[in-house]
């Protein structure tokens, strides 16, 4: 485990953004700037830390956790299903095939939880009992296990609001979003995909409470998963050795995820309007531990950094080779 002191040191030159005109126009999400060359995407996971819908601070070696534990997982699946990695040039940038995404975002849970207004947990406890056009039972309590993982697809918030809106697997084949097919088939695969997640997960000491697959269309119109996969950005993660104590006493879970700093926001006030308090060294150095934790419990590894170079510069020399 990295120390306090380094991840300190290491704040001044978290990576806000990356920008190498060579290779053209540069974009970007919350997270991630990329640039398309051919049919190539260079996806570079900066260090933003986005919630709320908005990017609130930046948090050293995050964005090179989150890529190298989706090369982790993408490994771990391909036997699932193809995906856009193809290579690995940098910690923090993969080459990926650049794909025609499809407009939804397909959420599996295997529990029920969540306080933002797309999480079953947040509908449950308002009274809805059909969510996702799928019936729960009465009784249910808050980060319960559900008796089967369930499907619950969102739009990929280019309407009107900008959010993620809920959709049911009716409705994206009546708006034609994705043909009844081609749906079947991502339903079958993030089955497989979050059961698969969950095995090695639990084997790690984590439970994947639940995740988002983001799946395209490649050049030849076959399906492969796109964007992360099984990341504490796309997922929520539970310290599975406290889970059940916790659980039974109706207390909150351990939080390997996002969630960790969601919450620490709403204890200080902000809940994504106005300005965002700045987020104290403290709880960055918390933050990047946990990430950290996270990628060397899954994948059995040390996080390697090597902190010869700047992350900026070592990016900015691997990115050379592409020109
Ligand atoms: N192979 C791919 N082909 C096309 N698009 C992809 C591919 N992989 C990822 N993406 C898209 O690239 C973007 C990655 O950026 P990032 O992770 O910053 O997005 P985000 O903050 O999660 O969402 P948003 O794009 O809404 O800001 C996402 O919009 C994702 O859907
Ligand atoms: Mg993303």
């Amino acid at each position: 485990m990295i120390d306090k002191k380094t991840i300190i040191k290491n704040i001044p030159y978290a990576i806000e953004k990356v920008a190498y005109p060579k290779l053209g126009k540069r974009y970007s999400g919350k997270v991630r700037d990329w640039y398309i060359r051919d049919r190539l995407r260079i996806l570079i996971a900066t260090d933003r830390i986005s919630a709320f819908d908005r990017v609130l601070g930046f948090i050293p070696f995050r964005g090179a956790v989150l890529n190298t534990l989706s090369q982790f997982w993408f490994e771990k699946t391909r036997d699932i299903i193809a995906n856009h990695m193809i290579g690995i040039i940098d910690p923090n940038v993969m080459l990926v095939t650049e794909c025609r995404a499809l407009p939804v975002e397909v959420i599996v849970r295997g529990y029920i939880t969540g306080v933002t207004e797309t999480s079953l947990w947040k509908k449950y406890s308002e009274g809805e009992r059909t969510i996702y056009g799928i019936r729960f039972p009465e009784g249910l309590i808050k980060n319960q296990k559900l008796k089967k993982p369930v499907i619950t697809p969102t739009t990929r918030g280019t309407g009107s609001s900008g959010h993620d809106e809920p959709i049911t697997p009716s409705e994206i084949i009546k708006k034609k979003l994705i043909p009844l097919d081609i749906w079947q088939k991502i339903e079958k695969t993030a089955t497989k995909l979050y059961e698969r997640g969950s095995q090695i997960c639990n084997r790690a000491g984590f439970i994947l409470a639940d995740t988002k697959y983001e799946f395209g269309l490649d050049r030849a119109g076959k399906i492969i998963l796109i964007d992360e996969i099984h990341t504490p950005d796309s997922s929520r993660l539970w310290l599975k050795q406290s889970y059940k104590g916790l659980f039974k006493k109706g207390q909150e879970v351990e939080n390997y995820d996002k969630e960790f700093m969601r919450i620490w926001f709403v204890r200080n006030g902000y809940m994504g309007k106005g300005k965002p308090p700045p987020m104290p060294a403290d709880l960055i150095v918390k933050i990047a531990q946990r990430y950290i934790d996270v990628y060397e419990k899954l994948s059995g590894e040390k996080f390697h950094f090597d902190l010869t170079l700047r992350p900026n510069q070592r990016i900015l020399e691997n990115l050379t080779k592409l020109v």
